[in-house]
């Protein structure tokens, strides 16, 4: 064989082998959308196979990744949204991670347009889902995920749930009084979100349903929006950035910046951007971003440069994946390198099994980081993490730092690869892999571990709210032997109590005066205390509305429970499910006088005094939490969002609101204060 055929083959194996990781990693990212690398390295793989593919073109396919754009969303689990094809190939932008490579950019647009460039516009890049709309005659009409770039899947209904996108567009009073070109069509394109305080307030919602968290803000937009029940996306917090007015394309817009302008006049929320004249500047505005980033409320990837004078646009003209009269930059992963000092093995309420790494402290991203969570025995296996190992450690939209590689070459050896262990640490029982699922459970309900997660649960504040009761009082009342269930805490010896290290008769009263309270909680509290299967807060408040009473419950069917606002058949099956397996425990809670309480039967939306009315809170507030907040105005009917929109009826302002309060007096929105709120919470009470 000579040496060309041999390098050929050798580039033909290599182009096949990137391409088939390629497709794995695509897989993974838009369709599962569980992410296992960094889009640097994503990139970069790439970027080796569209190099090969351009030094030997025989082996060029016309289905290699790297002529494809990406696809945002795969088709949904089970099939089921429709495709539509888009008005104009719905491309991304070429990604640069190198000082270098923007210069190249500039250059290639003085080269292009044969004279200086400038200016241009630097705003950020948003770590979401990218979204068109189409509004037709002014009215919102269809909304379209990216899908292949040629043909999107039809997901109107849910972005409709969306308070950030406006039901109509244009208007008088606009300024952009265009009309709309021929057809009556326009189309917007932007990207949906979630912004980092709801994604986290929306973990914890997730996790008290007993589901897996989302590991980041864009896995669990992207996961919203191919979720097929339109309810269950609206209680998912997603939020909108528009940047683009796709169509018509010869809309009377000079630059970009009256681009965005006209979108802000439609209602939509458009990212503040930065005029750079020159590439001076244009690294001013990206250094600029890069220090505002993690300040930011929500999730940026990089920054997008684009020239400003849309009628260059056309001029310099796109390659098959990409327009060149913009650039996105990515800014690289914070990583820091620190020892990993053991592997702990927790068992959740639910009886998963997550290994977390214990970290010598290392600063990074702005915080002290000494945890973060290594998955799963895959994750470890594929890292080949050991104990004792100098680790690499990113801090992304994460909610928990991960370790994302080991430093071999400071490995000291004599460490053995390190295997979960195959009995629960906690009750050692046999741990199972259910068939399809990454992650190890302990299956014993009698577990101590997973009891202690009910039990924390259980006496939590959203649930029964026993004060008094944290992880130290239940840590100790198990290892007296004292609770062997949560009905035990309905039968808790005084005498017992008051003998305990530490107690005495204050602390003993304190806790079963509460104990005595959450007997007679509501009935929403404490269903949502019993810790079901996609039962939170919400649908606990759902269920007691909707049956009243809680024998009704207990013999409801699942075509009963589907008929619950907001439930779909999942829902509905496994709360029928563990309610039946949880017989006993349940007779014994009906017998200790729980579940007494009845609640009236109402359809929530009419009869609550905030029915209809859309809040957005803002700022620190002094006497509640946001938490508290939100919950307060939504026990009344009222919904809470992230960002202030035309639908927004009140704004309650805290402690140094930000720019929401400016974007509230422009569209003429109520303000409340705190005090206000409170004194209004009051008298729908009375
Ligand atoms: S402009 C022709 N501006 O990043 C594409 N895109 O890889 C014009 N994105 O597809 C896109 N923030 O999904 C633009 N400020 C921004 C953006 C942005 C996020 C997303 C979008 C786009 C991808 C580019």
């Amino acid at each position: 064989m000579s040496d060309l055929q041999n390098s050929l083959e050798g580039a033909r194996r290599r182009a096949q082998q990137l391409r088939a990781e390629i497709e794995h990693h695509n897989q993974l990212y838009y369709v599962d959308a569980q992410p296992e690398i960094d889009d640097q390295t994503f990139d970069r793989m790439l970027q080796e196979l569209g190099e090969l593919e351009a030094r030997f073109p025989e082996i060029q396919d016309p289905n290699s990744p790297t002529r494809r754009v990406g696809s945002d969303l795969g088709p949904a689990p089970g099939g089921g949204f429709e495709r539509a094809p888009h008005l104009t190939p719905m491309i991304s932008l070429a990604n640069s991670y190198e000082v270098a490579e923007v210069e190249a950019f500039h250059r290639r647009v003085q080269r292009l347009l044969g004279r200086e460039a400038g200016p241009y516009v630097v705003e950020a890049k948003i770590d979401g889902v990218a979204a068109a709309l189409r509004y037709q005659d002014g009215a919102f009409s269809v909304g379209l995920t990216r899908g292949d770039g040629r043909e999107g899947d039809v997901i109107t209904q849910n972005l409709r749930t969306l308070e950030d996108i406006p039901e109509a567009i244009g208007g008088g009073a606009s300024g952009f009084p265009f009309d709309f070109g021929r057809e009556g069509l326009v189309e917007i394109r932007g990207e949906v979100y979630m912004p980092r305080a709801e994604f986290a307030a929306y973990n914890e919602v997730r996790e008290a349903e007993g589901l897996e968290p989302f590991a980041n803000p864009r896995n669990a937009t992207a996961g919203s929006l191919k979720t097929l029940e339109v309810e269950e996306v609206r209680r998912r917090p997603l939020s909108y950035w528009a940047y683009a007015i796709s169509w018509p394309q010869d809309a009377p817009l000079d630059t970009h910046r009256d681009e965005l302008e006209c979108l802000r006049s439609w209602g939509f929320p458009v990212l503040e951007s930065r005029l750079a004249q020159n590439l001076e500047e244009i690294f001013e505005a990206l250094e600029a971003l890069r220090r505002e980033r993690d300040r930011l409320p929500y999730l940026i990837d990089g920054a997008v440069i684009k020239v400003d004078d849309r009628s260059l646009w056309t001029q310099l003209g796109s390659t098959a994946k990409s327009p060149r009269y913009a650039l996105a930059y990515k800014f690289a992963a914070e990583r820091a390198r620190t020892r990993l000092e053991s592997i702990e093995v927790s068992v959740g309420r639910t009886g998963v099994i997550t290994p977390v790494a214990h970290l010598e402290p290392v600063r990074l991203a702005g915080t002290l980081v000494s945890r973060a969570t290594l998955h799963n025995q895959d994750e470890i296996e594929r890292k080949d993490v050991r104990p004792g190992d100098f680790v690499f450690v990113e801090k992304g939209g994460d909610v928990i730092p991960k370790v994302v590689g080991v430093d071999l070459d400071a490995r000291e050896g004599g460490v053995p690869p390190y295997r979960l262990p195959e009995l629960c640490p906690s009750c050692g029982r046999a741990l199972v892999r259910e068939e399809g699922q990454v992650a190890l459970r302990c299956t014993n309900l009698d577990c101590r571990a997973q009891r202690r997660g009910r039990l924390l649960h259980f006496v939590s504040r959203d649930a029964m709210n026993i004060e008094g009761l944290g992880e130290k009082g239940i840590d100790l009342l198990l290892a007296e032997g004292l609770l062997n269930s949560v009905a035990d805490l309905f039968r808790l010896p005084r005498e017992r109590l008051v003998a305990l290290p530490g107690w005495g008769e204050k602390s003993a009263d304190r806790v079963l005066e509460f104990v005595e309270r959450a007997r007679h909680r509501p009935l929403a509290p404490q269903i949502f205390a019993l810790g079901l299967r996609h039962v939170g807060i919400a649908a606990a408040g759902q269920l007691a509305r909707h049956f009243g009473d809680f024998a009704s419950i207990r013999s409801a069917t699942i075509e009963d429970f589907e008929a619950v606002e907001d439930f779909g058949t999942i829902t509905a099956t496994s709360l029928h499910q563990d309610l039946l397996a949880n017989r006993d425990l349940l007779d014994e809670l009906e017998a200790l006088g729980l579940f007494a309480t009845r609640e009236t039967r109402s359809p929530r939306k009419r009869t609550l005094p905030l029915a209809g009315k859309s809040f957005v809170l803002t700022g620190t507030l002094e006497s509640m939490s946001r938490r508290e907040a939100k919950d307060a105005l939504e026990a009344r009917g009222a919904k809470v969002s992230s960002s202030v929109s035309q639908k927004t009826s009140v704004l309650v302002v805290g402690e140094k609101p930000g720019s929401k309060a400016d974007r509230a007096r422009e569209l003429g929105i109520e303000i409340w204060t705190e005090d206000r709120l409170r004194s209004a919470l009051g008298e729908m009470d009375g």
